[in-house]
């Protein structure tokens, strides 16, 4: 089968890596791609938004599934594209996508269906949210209501703050819509889920790394790291959450006449109360998926073309090997606001370790030379028996690699090795 991969960062180059392992797919293309999946694919010059050219690139190669890694593409119909022109595509339609493109439409389904997620208001008009601020005296979590490439959320430590928060998000996201969330405490991780309208295959469990800096600190960014299987869920507890969380999202969204397929991504807080759901994303996580496809057996195209109505879904499709790892993401000077382009980036190819994975992201070929081109640069990730052993071998490479500006999260992991 000829695959089409839809994307451009380290998440694609980690399932582009996974995918070509595959003795099923004979042709791996990814629209655009970058150097990375150029090593284990076929790059084609058509942007993730260009839906009308990934349709007849799909249809003119004879694609046998599309697997769409961001989010935009989703939320402007790319997977409705492809059905209609009889494509199976893995991720969800336009309308099902509305899970993560809409926290007001993802609040409200999580109520519907009794999934457990924080308190939330949703306000259409900011001087509302902010009278609920004053009369509440809280300083709640402000969040934008649509798409803002990891932007859109404010956690405020003050009401003042958190009157400023609304002021600045209803600026951006559709409408000036805004949810307003208690703020919740514990530790955080991400379950992804592969799933096909109905069942669910839960995969290890992730944490990542949202902000910028060592101990939690700087601006909320896309992720600075993460690694897997968060220790704090034993696989009893990823079936109850799959139960709990996972399958009546799945439920609710089919009774809407939305049904899911794709990689159904719950961003979990585990409170002293119990779980909490933050956000569902209908795609998979990056940088968590840099972390969680190297930890998986099995075919995982098999996997996916099952949740887009190709074969069955089960959960002996795939399995955990047991071991641990680690991914630590290079970001460019500036990132996240205004991440520098064009540095030199050295000492990949000094990197000999088996057990270490070089994700590209942010990168591209410039005068014979492998530069920085995004302000997530590269993930690297290491795997080894135990989660010291995986962040080990996932350092011992980064010292090897520079490039001027060059950031990057010391603690990755850290927390869990306490
Ligand atoms: P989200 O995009 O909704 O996952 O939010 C981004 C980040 O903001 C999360 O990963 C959390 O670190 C933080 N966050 C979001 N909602 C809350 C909340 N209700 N309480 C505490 N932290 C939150
Ligand atoms: N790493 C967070 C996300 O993919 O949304």
């Amino acid at each position: 089968m000829n695959v089409l991969l839809v994307g451009a960062g380290g998440r694609e180059h980690a399932l582009a890596w996974k995918l070509a392992q595959s003795p099923l797919v004979d042709t791996l293309f990814v629209a655009p791609g970058n150097p990375g999946t150029a090593q284990v694919g076929r790059n084609l010059p058509v942007e993730a938004l260009d839906i009308p050219h990934l349709v007849e690139v799909a249809q003119r190669e004879r694609v046998g599934l599309v697997v769409v890694g961001p989010e935009a593409p989703l939320a402007a119909g790319l997977a409705d594209a492809c059905l209609k022109a009889s494509i199976p595509v893995f991720g969800p339609t336009a309308a099902a996508a509305q899970i993560e493109s809409s926290k007001a439409f993802a609040k409200r389904l999580m109520i519907e269906a009794g999934i457990p997620t924080a308190e939330a208001r949703i306000f259409d008009d900011p001087d509302r949210a902010a009278d609920f601020v004053r009369t509440t005296g809280r300083a709640w979590v402000v969040k934008a209501d649509g798409l803002a490439a990891g932007k859109g959320v404010i956690v405020p430590e003050s009401v003042g703050d958190a009157l400023d928060a609304i002021q600045k998000l209803s600026a951006t996201g559709s409408g000036g819509r805004l949810v307003l969330e208690e703020r919740l405490r514990g530790p955080e991780v991400s379950l992804i889920a592969l799933c096909d309208g109905e069942r669910a295959l839960p995969l290890p469990p992730a944490q990542d790394h949202k902000r910028l800096r060592d101990g939690d600190a700087g601006p909320n960014t896309g992720g600075m790291g993460a690694y897997a299987p968060a220790p704090h869920l034993t696989p009893v507890d990823i079936t109850d959450l799959t139960a709990q969380i996972i399958l009546p999202a799945l439920r609710a969204l089919k009774q809407a006449r939305k049904p899911f397929c794709g990689a159904l991504y719950a961003g979990l807080i585990l409170t002293e109360h119990g779980p909490r759901v933050l956000e569902f994303n209908a795609r998979f996580g990056d940088p968590e998926t840099q972390a969680i496809l190297p930890l998986l057996e099995g075919d995982l195209i098999a996997a996916l073309a099952a949740c887009a109505g190709n074969g069955a879904l089960s959960d002996d499709m795939l399995h955990r090997t047991g071991d641990s790892a680690a991914c630590v993401v290079l970001a460019a000077e500036g990132y996240p606001d205004t991440p520098r382009r064009g540095d030199v980036i050295s000492g990949i190819e000094s990197i000999t370790d088996p057990n270490v994975l070089i994700f590209q992201a942010g990168t591209a070929w410039k005068n014979g030379q492998l530069t920085t081109a995004g302000g997530r640069v590269l993930g690297v990730t290491g795997v080894g028996v135990t989660l010291r052993a995986a962040l080990e071998r996932a350092y011992a490479a980064v010292d090897r690699i520079s490039f001027p500006g060059m950031q990057y999260r010391r603690d990755i992991g850290a927390k869990a090795l306490q």
